[in-house]
């Protein structure tokens, strides 16, 4: 099943990546720096951050009037910077999402890949709260509804006592030491942890991509600050808690929940929001990748040079003192935990070389799954067919679909095709093997589309021990004419591996064109077209889900009823006068003269609006003892219009009769908020509009 949904992804996928191809080149596609780019547009987040936390008052008045500030009366920098710092913020949000995506659909989440995708899922519990106290902080209209939101998912949780959206019913209960807190949990908390996670997330890969290329960062800088000048980021209007807004933009990248509490129980959306993450944290197990070997250390070949432990995408070799007594310092130990079985270390282990005779090929460092040996042995039986003066040997990787063409077509005398693990398996020597042993007349290695090597650095490692960069260098004896990389897919030549092939045997040119890219004199015509609609469009779509579509708190005509109130209940038994003799049993410092059980009843409340009962509920004491209030919270939706409310609560149980009441005619105009409180002092129930 979810093979399958892997499948239908990368359907999907496949042509986005080819299209952004043409125009950025393979090196420098968006979709090759997911996670770069989020980590970068946190870093724009920060930046800005800064220069918006100078001019912000954390108090209830001082918060809204300071955002005004910077949004009009500075608008050519405090605006600038609060428009880059939402709509990164959003920004962020849809690389990531591309991010889990890609690693899913590519399936770059199982074996021992577990660690990076387990670790991922609490950072979208820190990064998604960081944009919701972002909101919170503003205190215009959808802050109020994020505020009020936020503690009604809160209250559901046995944290608080007493309920946390009754702070944001009235101006009057809200303090400015709510601002001071939201500040620190949003500028300083929430950022660590972030920033502590995001070091977890990586720690386990060798070398990971933390920085986007510069013209990815300059496009995306850019891109952003336009969208930030053209459609600037706007307060949606002072907080008035009398009225409700009439409809709130909402960003849906952080928010997109949040209108499920229109319909749903805070449990609901607990249920789904733990229920998705817990899913999402077995996903690398559905199923478990099996049958996977380890690579295996064979001491009697190790010289202790290091380089597979460099080369190692995972981190999986570390160099160890050496166990064996041999002249070396160190040995290369392979950690079994945290290899996946690339082979990427045989292709940079210098006693890989397939021209052995003497002794067996074994080299110092080998996958059991492939072998070098066997694959020298599946080398030779491949080439036994082929035929004429054009002969081709394709090595290929199993992850590599557009191979499926070339095999398809066995009878095909001038082709052989061999399957390895990955492109960075195949040493260096064997392609010197092949055609100084007149195996073949050209070479093709065919892989993952370049930057996005399935085992991160096949690719890139192989290009650069054939273009003599990196150790094992390809020996300058072997003509690079006759060897064609099959991931260096330029914009016009090779659209797939069988265009490869035919060019590398007709004509030298294409090759090199193929190799390295078009001739200086060619320019792409796809480079700006495909880059410019690319940032449009990617900017277009931060800025439209920021606000758009618009939300609605109340449905046309409707005005809202907050019940919020706490009431202890009577005690479980009335309090009893002790007598002089039961006194005087008592030390001195505990004689009381009543004696009064803690344990108190649950009180049971009712409201009816023209006769129809809206809300019926027997709320329970809190305290561990049962000793505390009762709380009463729930927002109700009612016709606009005249309306005949009525409210009663028993204090002693479930007793039918009311010990508090109160019923009164209300003109409650549409859109109108009003609060049904119960004042302690005067021991009544209030229905305040203002
Ligand atoms: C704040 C959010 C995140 C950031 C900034 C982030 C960033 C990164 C970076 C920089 C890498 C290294 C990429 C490379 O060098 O190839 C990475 C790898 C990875 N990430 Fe994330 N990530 C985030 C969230 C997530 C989430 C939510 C998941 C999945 C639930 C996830 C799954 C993975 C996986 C599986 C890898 C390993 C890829 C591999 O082994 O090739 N990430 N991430
Ligand atoms: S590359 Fe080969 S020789 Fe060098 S340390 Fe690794 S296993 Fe040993
Ligand atoms: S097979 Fe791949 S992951 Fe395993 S040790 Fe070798 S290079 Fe590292």
């Amino acid at each position: 099943m979810l093979q399958l949904l892997q499948k239908a992804g990368r359907w999907l996928f496949d042509p986005l990546r080819r299209v952004l191809d043409r125009g950025f080149g393979q090196q420098l596609n968006p979709l090759n720096f997911l996670g770069a780019l989020s980590i970068y547009f946190f870093w724009i987040v920060t930046v800005s951050g800064i220069w918006l936390f100078i001019f912000f008052k954390t108090s209830v008045v001082g918060a809204y009037e300071s955002v005004e500030y910077l949004t009009h009366d500075q608008w050519y920098l405090g605006g600038v910077m609060r428009s880059l710092h939402r709509y990164a913020s959003d920004a962020a949000i849809i690389t990531l999402v591309l991010h889990v995506l890609k690693e899913f659909l590519y399936d770059r989440h199982r074996g021992n890949r577990w660690f990076s995708w387990v670790t991922g899922v609490p950072l979208l519990w820190l990064v998604i709260p960081l944009g919701i106290t972002g909101y919170w902080m503003v205190w215009d209209q959808l802050g109020w509804y994020v505020a009020l939101t936020s503690a009604e998912l809160l209250d559901w949780l046995p944290i608080f006592s007493d309920s946390m959206a009754r702070n944001f019913l009235s101006a009057d209960v809200l303090s400015d030491r709510f601002f001071t807190l939201m500040a620190f949990v949003h500028l300083i908390g929430l950022p660590l942890f972030l920033v502590f996670g995001i070091w977890l997330h990586v720690l386990r890969i060798n070398g990971p991509r933390i920085n986007p290329p510069r013209v990815l960062m300059a496009g995306s800088l850019i891109a952003m600050t336009v969208l930030s000048l053209v459609y600037p980021a706007l307060s949606q209007g002072d907080v008035d808690m009398t009225t409700v807004p009439s409809s709130l933009g909402l960003d849906w990248y952080y928010l997109l929940v949040y209108p499920l509490m229109k319909y749903w129980s805070p449990g609901w959306v607990w249920g789904l929001l733990t229920g998705t993450s817990l899913l999402l944290c077995m996903v690398p197990w559905m199923p478990p990748m099996k049958g996977k070997s380890c690579a295996e250390v064979d001491l009697d070949n190790c010289n202790g040079c290091a380089r597979c432990a460099d080369d190692c995408p995972f981190g999986a070799i570390t160099m160890e003192p050496r166990s064996d007594g041999k002249a070396y310092e160190t040995e290369a130990v392979v950690d079994p935990g945290l290899c996946m079985t690339c082979g990427i270390c045989t292709g940079s282990c210098p006693t890989a070389t397939p021209f052995r005779r003497h002794t067996a090929l074994s080299p110092g460092i080998d996958s059991p799954d492939l072998t070098a040996a066997l694959l020298r042995k599946k080398l030779l039986e491949a080439v036994e067919h082929l035929e004429g003066n054009h002969r081709i040997i394709v090595f290929t990787c199993r992850d590599n679909a557009r191979s499926s063409r070339l095999k398809s077509n066995p009878k095909n005398s001038q082709t052989a095709i061999v399957d390895i693990i990955c492109a960075g398996q195949l040493p260096p020597s064997f392609i010197d093997f092949v055609l100084s042993r007149d195996l073949a007349d050209g070479v093709v290695l065919a892989g993952c589309p370049g930057g996005d090597c399935q085992y991160r650095f096949g690719a890139e490692w192989t290009s650069e021990r054939i273009a003599r960069q990196r150790d094992p260098q390809l020996r300058k004896r072997v003509d690079n004419s006759r060897i064609a990389l099959g991931w260096q897919e330029p914009w016009s030549v090779c659209g797939d591996l069988p265009k490869i092939v035919t060019a590398l045997r007709e004509s030298l040119p294409a090759v090199a064109e193929a190799m390295h890219g078009p001739p200086p004199g060619r320019k792409n015509p796809w480079k700006i077209p495909v880059t410019a609609f690319a940032y449009i469009a990617f900017a277009a779509i931060v800025g439209y889900l920021s606000v758009w579509p618009r939300f609605q708190l109340v449905d046309e005509g409707k005005a809202m009823i907050s019940l919020s109130f706490s009431h202890a209940g009577q005690r479980i038994r009335e309090c009893r006068k002790l007598t002089q003799e039961e006194l005087n049993k008592l030390p001195p410092n505990m004689r009381k003269p009543d004696d009064c059980p803690r344990e108190r009843l649950p009180i049971r409340v009712v409201f009816s609006a023209n006769g129809e009962t809206l809300y019926e509920a027997i709320r329970m004491p809190t305290g561990l003892w049962k000793d505390g209030s009762s709380n009463v919270y729930r927002r109700l939706t009612v016709e606009g219009g005249n309306q005949h409310l009525f409210i009663g609560m028993n204090e002693s149980g479930e007793s039918p009769d009311f010990d508090f009441a109160l019923e009164q005619e209300v003109d409650l105009a549409p859109g109108k908020h009003l609060v049904v409180e119960f004042d302690d002092i005067q021991q009544s129930f209030v229905f305040k509009e203002e």
